[in-house]
């Protein structure tokens, strides 16, 4: 139901999730777990996952983490990609959604990523056969501004070479990115939250912002232009991906800041004062859901959250154990949406 007012969102997903693991994932699991019916959980721990047995293993720290919740809310597990055998494959399909690509050093615990892609061929060619999907974080290691748009060329091969491969770019900030989404049926995206807002002079335009610092960097603003117009008008291949990546509060204020932007616990609310700040409230439902339950054919627990223009502070800080301090997007501010109990 939706109204100037109020909409109520059915199965929400978050289709891009950090939540990493032991005191952080205690910390944050509950922020997402709480208020979505499920989430692609992106797999660059330490080490990375790598086998079903490290993916099974995670996934059940992530429900116990997840508490009162768990049982309405579906963890979409990856494996970080590496050379997979048919059989590894085989075996780890059962429990998993999709394949998260990295190339080498492009971001957080990307050590592990790939250095070349043609060396990636087989384990790409079996995925196509198998029809597991392709997660891209579609980078180079360019010039900062450019490390998207130079990846671009690369999209283009892997949708042409692999035409049954369902790939999608993650958290893309471009409009090239938007504009190419159109030229290839087997490419899908997800945007975070934080990239329909910000530009690059929100991070870094005054007194540098740590707490908004991430990559793909936010660019400029015909890029969040572009990519808020085809958010709000639903684009079918477009999906909500946060790319919500807790760092402690050290790790993120100081020399040599960790690439990341906590955004899960005023995803929705944020989302939905977006969408109502330009009429397009009616368009929520696809973005954060019906988009990706449509193109993955997911099912998800049958849950729904309800939203209402209704003041709520975000929180300064996210507290958890021992001395462990998450400071999420929006830190202190007054959103005009939240969460109805
Ligand atoms: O800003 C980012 N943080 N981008 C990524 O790709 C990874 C993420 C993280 O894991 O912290
Ligand atoms: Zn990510």
């Amino acid at each position: 139901m939706t109204s100037p007012d109020s909409i109520t969102l059915h199965r929400p997903l978050d289709m891009h999730l950090h939540l990493r693991d032991g005191d952080m994932l205690r910390l944050v699991a509950p922020h997402s777990a709480s208020n979505l019916a499920g989430a692609v959980i992106m797999p660059n721990l330490v080490p990375p996952l790598t086998s079903v047995e490290m993916l099974t293993a995670y996934r059940g720290r992530i429900l116990a983490a997840a508490g009162p919740h768990a049982a309405s809310f579906q963890p979409l597990m990856t494996l970080f990609f590496q050379h997979y055998t048919e059989a590894a494959l085989a075996a780890a399909q059962p429990h998993l959604f999709a394949i998260k690509l990295y190339p080498h050093g492009v971001t957080t615990n990307s050590d592990s990523g790939i250095h070349s892609i043609d060396a990636a061929e087989p384990t790409l060619k079996l995925m196509e056969a198998m029809g597991i999907p392709l997660l891209v974080h579609g980078e180079t290691t360019g010039f900062v501004l450019d490390r998207e748009a130079e990846f671009l060329s690369i999209y283009g091969r892997l949708a042409t070479r692999f035409p049954r491969l369902r790939i999608v770019m993650e958290h893309i900030t471009t409009a090239a990115a938007v504009a190419l989404l159109d030229r290839f049926e087997n490419l899908h995206a997800t945007v975070t939250g934080h990239h329909l807002v910000i530009t690059l002079d929100d991070v870094a335009g005054g007194l540098l912002q740590p707490h908004l610092f991430c990559k793909p960097i936010a660019k400029r603003p015909e890029d969040r232009d572009a990519l808020l117009a085809a958010a709000l008008a639903a684009h079918p291949r477009l999906m909500l991906g946060s790319d919500s990546a807790p760092h402690p509060q050290h790790a993120k204020e100081c020399c040599g800041c960790a690439a990341g932007v906590y955004t899960a616990p005023l995803l929705l609310p944020r989302m939905a004062q977006l969408f109502a700040e330009h009429g397009a409230l009616e368009n929520l439902q696809a973005f954060v859901s019906d988009n990706a339950i449509r193109i993955h054919g997911l099912n998800p627990p049958d849950k729904s959250v309800t939203l209402a223009r209704q003041p709520w502070t975000v929180p300064s800080a996210y507290e958890g154990d021992p001395g462990l301090k998450v400071i999420p997007w929006e830190a202190g501010r007054e959103l005009l949406w939240s969460i109805q109990a």
